[in-house]
């Protein structure tokens, strides 16, 4: 079983696929986090108005592509029709947004593994994590499954009736009390936690429950340095041209 003594996944981790490097969650960032010797990726995924996994951050297109407005009742054709490369820098100009799919081949392709952050769009929260995680259990051929994580308990709750079996985590970025027991209460194997929440205690506390503790987003020397000295499992890092993946 996956749990913080037996976590096997790489303990650096490209967030959106090369964090500011590339258009954020396109194959252009996965390709660029490879480069840079990375072999695991955080992507933010939701579903089209037709039900197709993609990637996005936002709820809205306006930030990372020439579209406007919500993304609400778009469907996967009119989708990967948008730039989502040109707000980045011209280099990138007409890189389309990603669907799951295509992550998916990129990573079996490469050997690489995946964090899936349930990205729903508002009010499609157990929709989303049930058809992200159904899916993934029925195409992935990674050596490695598929980590799947929400700040949204309820993607999470959809997550375990699409698929029992893949690996769930529980973002936070502020620690409550409960967060422990709803972790658990998920079924999650690990807690993907905001890194300035990170104690020695905390760790101490999630280790004695067996759950593995990841962070995100470590963009800084000290801070990286401070988190491996309390022997977190996974950095969720923007910067893939300054952290060595190897160590
Ligand atoms: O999954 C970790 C991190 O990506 C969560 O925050 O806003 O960057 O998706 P955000
Ligand atoms: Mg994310």
């Amino acid at each position: 079983p996956i749990d913080a003594a037996n976590w096997p996944y790489p303990r650096w981790v490209a967030h959106r696929g090369a964090g500011q490097l590339a258009p954020e969650n396109t194959l252009a960032a996965f390709r660029l986090g490879h480069a840079h010797g990375y072999r695991m990726f955080e992507c933010d995924v939701r579903l089209s108005a037709d039900g197709v996994p993609f990637l996005l951050h936002d709820d809205a297109l306006d930030r990372t592509t020439d579209g406007k407005g919500f993304v609400t009742g778009l469907d996967w054709a009119t989708l990967s029709r948008l730039d989502a490369g040109s707000w980045h820098s011209p280099a990138f100009r007409g890189e389309p947004l990603a669907s799951l799919e295509a992550v998916r081949s990129f990573c079996e392709t490469q050997d690489c593994a995946l964090n899936v952050e349930l990205k729903p769009t508002p009010g499609t929260e157990f929709e989303t994590g049930r058809v992200v995680a159904r899916t993934l259990l029925r195409d992935w051929r990674g050596r490695l499954p598929p980590l799947l994580s929400s700040f949204r308990t309820e993607a999470l709750r959809g997550a375990c009736e699409g698929a029992p079996t893949l690996p769930r985590a529980l973002l936070i970025e502020r620690l409550e009390p409960d967060c422990v027991d709803i972790a658990l209460g998920l079924g999650c194997v690990a807690i993907v936690a905001y890194h300035g929440l990170i104690t020695t205690r905390f760790e101490a506390w999630l280790r004695s429950e067996r759950l593995a503790l990841l962070t995100y987003t470590v963009n800084d020397d000290a801070e990286a340095e401070r988190l491996l000295g309390i022997g977190v499992q996974g950095l969720i890092t923007d910067r893939v041209d300054h952290f060595d993946p190897s160590r």
